[in-house]
Order: structure tokens, then C-alpha cells, then sequence
């Protein structure tokens, strides 16, 4: 099962200036949770503002560039040659940014999303999808805190069959 891991604000923000534009720790707790043990798929850019590597997950960094080196990754040029690598895991995450998620929306059954009950300045979005095909199965709220600048809600959507 491919999934799609995201934290979108409610205009669907994703990022700014190649960073995060919130600081939500329990959402980060729970992107490590998920996805250690697995292999993450992510654009180049999302790789570059990683400060080092995510420990005890296998990084897939798609570019279009030949000669990008990317210590300690896997270093693919399409989302397919993405995808063939990681054919043995049953568990494999598409984490981003806005360029993959995009094109990852079609071989994806599960989208974890977080929507971050605010609206942020951003210059990239999660893509818009259409909730026709896909099915709510888990909501699960998380309120502002001392610890978390704004609201959010973990949404668990699988793929309806066609
Ligand atoms: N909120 C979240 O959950 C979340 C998650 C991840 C990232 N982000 C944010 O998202 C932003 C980065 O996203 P982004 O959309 O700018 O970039 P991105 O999706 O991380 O990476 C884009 C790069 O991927 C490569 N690429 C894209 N499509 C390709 C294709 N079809 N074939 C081969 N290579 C392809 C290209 O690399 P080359 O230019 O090297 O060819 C392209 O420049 C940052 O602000 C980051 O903090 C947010």
C-alpha cells in the first residue's frame, strides 16, 4: 500500500522558502512513527531541507538531474523508478513536496494528511483531490496547545475501488 504522508494547511500550504512554515511536534511524532522502518520517497528539494538523513527509514530522492549525488540514498529519476524500489515493502511513504505529491496521487491508496487549522503564506500546495474517490476511515482532532501553534486533525483517506 503506497501512501502519501502530508501536513497541509487549510489553503492546502505546504511550505515556504523550501521549509516548513509551522512547528507542530506531535505531527512530527507521528511522521516518525509511521514511516520508520519504511522507505521514503521525496522530490529533491524536500530532500535538500532535510539538515541530515531521517534515521532507520530508506531515502528515494527523485531528480531529473544525472549526476545528483545524494549520500546514503537511493537516487531515482521518474516516480516509477521510485516505485519499482520499494516493490518489498508493504509500507512504502511518498512524503513530499508539492511536485511528487502531485504526481503521486495516482499509484497511491492511502493519504495521511494532517490539516493544519490555519492559513499560512505558502508557495507550494498539496494538490487539490477529489473526495469522491476516496474514503474517510479515521479523524482524529488534536487542539491548539502551549506546544502546538494552531489546531489540526489527522484524516486517514484510502482509495475507493473504481
Ligand atoms: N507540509 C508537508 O507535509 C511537506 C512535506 C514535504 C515537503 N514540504 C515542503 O514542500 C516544499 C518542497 O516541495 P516542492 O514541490 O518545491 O519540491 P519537491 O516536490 O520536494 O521536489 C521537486 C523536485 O523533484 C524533482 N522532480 C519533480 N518531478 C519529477 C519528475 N517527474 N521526474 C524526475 N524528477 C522530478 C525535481 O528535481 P530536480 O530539480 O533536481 O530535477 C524537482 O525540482 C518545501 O517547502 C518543503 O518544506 C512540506
Amino acid at each position: 500500500m503506497i501512501t502519501m504522508i502530508a501536513a497541509a494547511a487549510e489553503n492546502n500550504a505546504l511550505g515556504k522558502d523550501n521549509d516548513l512554515v509551522w512547528h507542530l511536534p506531535d505531527d512530527f511524532k507521528r511522521f516518525k512513527d509511521l514511516t520508520s522502518g519504511h522507505h521514503i520517497i521525496m522530490g529533491r528539494k524536500t530532500y535538500e531541507t532535510f539538515p541530515k538523513l531521517l534515521p532507520n527509514r530508506i531515502h528515494i530522492v527523485i531528480t531529473r538531474k544525472k549526476d545528483y549525488k545524494a549520500p546514503g540514498c537511493i537516487v531515482v529519476h521518474s516516480l516509477k523508478d521510485a516505485l519499482d524500489q520499494v516493490k518489498d515493502d508493504e509500507h512504502p511513504y511518498i512524503i513530499g513536496g508539492g511536485e511528487i505529491y502531485k504526481i503521486g496521487l495516482e499509484f497511491s491508496q492511502k493519504i495521511e494528511l494532517t490539516r493544519v487549522h490555519c492559513d499560512y503564506d505558502a508557495d507550494t500546495f498539496f494538490p487539490e483531490f477529489d473526495e469522491k474517490e476516496w474514503e474517510l476511515v479515521h479523524e482524529e482532532f488534536h487542539p491548539k496547545d502551549e506546544r502546538h501553534e494552531c489546531a489540526f486533525t489527522y484524516l486517514t483517506y484510502i482509495k475507493k475501488d473504481n
